[in-house]
């Protein structure tokens, strides 16, 4: 194609700018209502233009979708909904060209009901051997074997006609894997193997800290130590043996590690473990600047000491979207309070998440930007009967689940369906068109302008690491290489500290050059 490839350096993943593709909500090529892989390659340019270093993709192989792919049927296909294998090839090769890495998601806790593996257990073969299969408790077995429940709401066990029942800790459509089993991960060494042979950049692992689970699988009793299937020590051979096969390749992971014990988490990223893993506990901190302050420095200090990079996320595929959440009285995010009908102001809302875009992409670290998010895509309310998340029907309908920030992007605002494609597999709201890309890449004030921009003017800070600056109240200020970045979350507007030059704002500075609330600067010192 005429065009050098552009010269990737080893330790890109230490400072990227990561963007999560949803495959299903991106771009539909083939005009099904579903985004596809053809999608995907016909929007590359749009993504290098955003200057992002690296693609994460959701799951896109062979999948029922009853959890929207992380229910996988077939490692080595893509789901014919997205496209082929030979597609993925291409566009793994094509981003490269542009410089662009890319990174898979393996699901190691679970597979697909419809798996080879669990079919063949469901004919009673020795594949039981490789879920938990057990008998029920009570005088017929009618009782689960222990009390764990789905992270999805009621019981992780779901029974079969032959009397048995098997372990599930998300939906009954995603049998466990038993990890003590040496198939199983003999299995995930070779599709990792299969993945980095194709040139894949990096891992994502989901729910990392879940797959071991006690053999015993005795009840969970609250405070229970250790766990019997949350960060169980064993689970940390498991990745020692991941990480020999990504560094034959230079492959990287990142981990979804939910772990509050920071000490626990800091062990996943030991240097012959995960070299990342998300930081949940700035996604879930709320707009406050005490809080947001404490999050970066608990985060940098649980990182040096093993030479790990940190990693700053705002929002993903199974969380309420930014500027949602900040323009709500309650602006952490905690999956337990979600809930219909939550009063939520957009404008303070895309006040602070334009503020956050240029906090997050200030600190040291990589940071993960998730589809829309650029767009400043609010969460959508998705109508009763069109909810598919499963979140939903096994919290009895309560909450509203994951499927409002999963909503198809519009690309183009006179375009049917905003650009998307076809009929969207999930309604767009009405005014969806408003937030699309054509319209944003040619308005200075859009969040897509200040994302390009921050993105193009990021590497001003280096690699240096951060240092505090004196800032009254509520406000933050920090300083890495000649670069200094304010945020004011609080009423008075704050005084600029001496620069040469204003990098960026996120929003006007008052007529007397104050940074008012809710709003960010990047300066150059
Ligand atoms: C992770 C994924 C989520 C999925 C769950 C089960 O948390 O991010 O979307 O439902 O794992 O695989």
């Amino acid at each position: 194609m005429g065009q050098p490839t552009p010269a990737l350096n080893d330790d890109w993943w230490r400072s990227a700018v990561i963007y999560q593709v949803y495959v299903r909500s991106f771009a539909d090529g083939d005009g099904d209502g579903t985004g596809d892989l053809a999608g995907v390659r016909a929007r590359l340019p749009y993504l290098a233009e955003l200057g992002v270093d690296a693609l994460w993709f959701n799951p896109w192989y062979l999948s029922p979708m009853k959890d929207g792919g992380y229910d996988v049927a077939d490692y080595r296909a893509i789901d014919p909904a997205f496209g082929t294998l030979a597609e993925a090839e291409k566009l793994i090769a094509e981003a490269r060209e542009l410089g662009i890495r890319t990174i898979v998601d393996i699901v190691p806790n679970h597979v697909s009901d419809q798996h080879p593996w669990f079919r063949a257990a469901l004919t009673g073969g020795p594949e039981r051997e490789l879920f938990h299969f057990r008998p029920g408790r009570g005088e017929h077995g009618e009782l689960p074997p222990n009390d764990w429940r789905s992270e999805f709401g009621g019981p992780a066990w779901t029974r079969l006609p032959d009397g048995d029942w098997y372990l599930h800790l998300f939906a009954p459509e995603q049998p466990d894997l038993n990890w003590a089993h040496p198939a199983v991960r003999q299995e995930h060494e070779d599709i990792l193997r299969f993945w980095f042979e194709r040139g894949v950049a990096g891992v994502r692992i989901d729910s990392a800290a879940l797959p071991a689970k006690d053999p015993r699988l005795p009840d969970f009793t609250a405070g229970r130590d250790p766990h019997p299937y949350v960060d169980r020590d064993e689970l940390h051979d498991v990745y020692r043996g991941w990480r020999a096969v990504a560094d034959e390749y230079g492959g990287v992971f990142v981990g979804e590690v939910w772990l509050p014990d920071t000490e626990r988490f800091a062990r996943y990223l030991r240097p012959d473990e995960l070299h990342t893993a998300f930081n949940f506990s700035f996604m879930t901190c709320p707009w406050h600047a005490a809080r947001l302050r404490t999050s970066i420095e608990d985060t940098l200090a649980e990182h040096a000491p093993i030479g790990a990079p940190a990693t700053w996320v705002l929002c993903n595929h199974d969380v309420t979207r930014t500027v949602t959440r900040y323009g709500r009285a309650d602006t952490g995010f905690d999956f337990a309070t979600k809930a219909f009908g939550t009063p939520t102001d957009l404008t303070l809302g895309t006040r602070r998440a334009r503020a956050a875009a240029l906090l997050s992409l200030a600190l040291p670290g990589a940071v993960y930007v998730y589809q829309g998010e650029e767009l400043g895509l609010p969460e959508a309310d998705i109508p009763l009967d069109r909810i598919e998340d499963p979140m939903h029907a096994r919290s009895g309908g309560v909450d509203p689940g994951r499927d409002g920030c999963r909503v198809p992007l519009p690309w183009t605002a006179g375009a049917p369906h905003a650009g998307f494609g076809g009929e969207p597999w999930l309604p767009q709201p009405a005014g969806w068109a408003s937030y699309a890309a054509d319209r944003q890449e040619t308005d200075p004030g859009s969040m897509l302008t200040l994302y390009r921009e921050a993105i193009r003017l990021r590497p001003a800070f280096g690699d240096a690491p951060l240092t505090w600056l004196p800032a009254p109240d509520g406000v933050l200020a920090f300083t890495r290489a000649d670069a200094l970045c304010l945020v004011n979350l609080a009423d008075p507007p704050a005084g600029l500290p001496a620069h040469t030059s204003l990098l960026l704002a996120s929003g006007p500075l008052d007529p007397d050059g104050r940074l008012p609330k809710d709003t960010a600067v990047w300066l150059r010192a």
